[in-house]
């Protein structure tokens, strides 16, 4: 199975991803996490990509394609994968059918634009694993700590709300375009579309991805 989840910042695609990989035993792959990655490991990429994505805009697509090209190169990905935050772009959407890679699923989960600064606000990650807590919608088991491993957890430094504004009109210039784009691929392929309703809880909401599956 080869899924995109689609969705403004914070609607909740890291939170899904993780229970959705698990569910189907594919990988998860966040071309943010990838990113921040660079950054952790001061690459040049790295560096190039902190600049940009502090101001909340996009990482070109060039750039992007290129990792994903690599990405599902590996086997881990022969069976299909799960892609959070790619594509985002009608450039990197483009870039993907270029590559062969034909999608069976796109989610889009949808957040009304007022819950999303609150959302940032509280979030925590778990920045080697990617995974994401809130400090009262999705506590970790201990303040401040990731559950698998125990370590840190950390606010992202795109999460401050100027940042998440930027974020949020990037999202509508060059993102939300693509919810045309796959449902008109949807007439003419054998791809599904279905829409989410983000505001619910993260345990609701997973559970009608999953009901789509069946
Ligand atoms: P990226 O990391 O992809 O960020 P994003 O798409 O803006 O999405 P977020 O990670 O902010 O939110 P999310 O939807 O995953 O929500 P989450 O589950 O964490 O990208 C960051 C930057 O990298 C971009 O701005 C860009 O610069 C660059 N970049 C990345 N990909 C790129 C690409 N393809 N092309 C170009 N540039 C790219 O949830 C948010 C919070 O809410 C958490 O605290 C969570 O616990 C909580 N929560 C989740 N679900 C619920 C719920 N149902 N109810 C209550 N709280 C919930």
């Amino acid at each position: 199975m080869k899924l995109i989840l689609l969705g403004p910042p914070g609607a909740g695609k890291g939170t899904q991803a993780e229970l959705i990989s698990k569910k189907l035993n594919i990988p998860h792959i966040s071309t943010g996490d990838i990113l921040r990655e660079s950054i952790r490991n001061n690459t040049s990429l790295g560096e190039q990509a902190k600049k940009i994505m502090d101001q909340g805009n996009l990482v070109s697509d060039e750039i992007i394609l290129g990792i994903i090209k690599e990405r599902v190169s590996l086997r881990d990905c022969k069976d299909g994968f799960l892609f959070d935050g790619f594509p985002r772009t009608i450039g990197q959407a483009d870039g993907l059918k270029k590559l062969n890679i034909d999608i069976n699923l796109v989610i889009e989960i949808s957040l009304p634009e007022e819950t999303i600064i609150s959302r940032m606000s509280g979030r925590r990650i778990h920045p080697p694993s990617g995974r994401s807590y809130h400090i009262k919608f999705n506590p970790p088991k201990i303040d401040g700590k990731d559950d698998e491993t125990g370590e840190d957890l950390i606010q992202r430094d795109d999460d401050k709300p100027e940042t998440v504004l930027a974020r949020l009109e990037v999202y509508k210039k060059q993102t939300d375009p693509l919810i045309d784009y796959y449902l008109n691929l949807q007439k003419n392929s054998d791809l599904k579309f279905i829409k989410i309703n983000g505001a619910n809880s993260p345990q609701e909401v997973s559970k009608e991805i999953f009901r789509s599956f069946e």
